[in-house]
């Protein structure tokens, strides 16, 4: 499989750390120290669905086709516009695609996860372009009453189109469950027969666990994917981390030994967006021209789960 092209899409509303000061007990200062970030984008009166379709028409744009020959779409999200149908379903319509789609729910891992499930799709034969979308509206998942959690998260989607190729040269996961570190819920419905149904939670999230958790695995992972492939960390051009944190991304890169170049980041601009980081950057980057053929990347992510997901991949 290979990569054909790329989108993204940011919601128009612009919120900076001074902006959340108005009616949080926090600070431009805290939040921009601790954790890089200095805007957010976030979802008004635009719909989750509309930002995944502008993601999503730039990739088949970028990648030079249309709706009729994409036969799969992708969607990963936490949280789509509706339980059913699938966000895939809403941006088929919108687009004028017709094949199967489906969401995946991999946390922040969404987007090399649904990697992975189009390059085995492309590999059965089953499908030969893929359109894969990450979308994510954090807005509605955060509590904005809790400084210590809403102040990390933002809204956009990021799009490929994917076919076949041998630009994919590895991907790979790993996982080890704790539901306790992030988590939250659903509605609980009303079924007359549930008993004491848990009530719906907004996100929750121990920051340490997840901070120690991401750069422990971030840097384990890029290095065993190095090191099977015969790589030293410089024969990559770019690494393309979950934009979670500046601090997460500075101790990877430490730890690695390699130039800030090589680690391009967005977060400060962004916030963390779940599964859209990854596709948003590889965007901005394709679309600066900072992408030459034969570029080496690596992508990684560490998200709800426990999960983490790499990839290694030539441009
Ligand atoms: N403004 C001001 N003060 C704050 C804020 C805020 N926004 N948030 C928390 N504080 C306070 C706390 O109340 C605490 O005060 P206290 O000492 O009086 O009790 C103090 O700051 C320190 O709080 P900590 O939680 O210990 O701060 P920490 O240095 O751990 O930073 C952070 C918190 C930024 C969340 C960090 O732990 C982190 O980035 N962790 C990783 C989180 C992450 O990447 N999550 C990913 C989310 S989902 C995903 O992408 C998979």
């Amino acid at each position: 499989m290979k990569l054909l092209g790329t989108g993204s899409a940011l919601p128009r509303h612009c919120v900076t750390n001074d902006d959340l000061a108005t009616f949080l007990d926090t600070n431009d200062e805290w939040i921009s120290t601790r954790t890089g970030i200095r805007q957010r984008r976030v979802l008004t009166d635009e719909t989750l669905q509309s930002l995944a379709e502008r993601a999503a028409r730039g990739a088949m744009e970028n990648a030079g086709v249309t709706g009729e020959e994409i036969d799969f779409v992708l969607v990963s999200t936490v949280q789509a516009e509706t339980l059913s149908p699938a966000l895939a379903c809403d941006i088929q319509a919108a687009l004028g695609i017709k094949c199967m789609g489906i969401d995946i729910n991999g946390g922040c891992t969404g987007f090399i996860a649904a990697l992975s499930v189009a390059q085995g799709l492309i590999a059965s034969g089953q499908a030969r372009l893929i359109l894969v979308v990450s979308a994510e509206a954090l807005s509605r998942f955060a509590d904005w009453t809790d400084r210590s959690t809403c102040v990390l998260f933002g809204d956009a989607a990021g799009a490929a189109v994917v076919g076949e190729g041998d630009g994919v040269e590895d991907i790979r996961f790993t996982g080890e469950p704790r539901r306790d570190v992030l988590c939250a819920s659903t509605p609980p419905g009303n079924s007359p027969f549930a008993i004491n149904p848990a009530p719906a939670q907004y996100l929750k999230m121990q920051g340490q666990e997840v901070y120690k958790f991401a750069v422990s695995h971030s840097f384990r992972d890029i290095r065993d994917m190095l090191a099977d492939h015969d790589l030293q960390p410089e024969n990559v051009d770019f690494y393309l981390l979950h934009q979670a944190n500046m601090r997460i991304l500075e101790a990877v890169r430490t730890r690695l030994k390699v130039e800030p170049e090589r680690f391009p980041h967005n977060i400060e601009r962004t916030g963390n967006t779940s599964s859209a980081t990854i596709p948003v950057l590889l965007d901005e980057l394709n679309r600066s021209g900072a992408l030459k053929p034969g570029c080496r990347l690596i992508l990684n992510a560490f998200g709800a789960g426990l999960c983490t997901g790499t990839a290694l991949v030539t441009w």
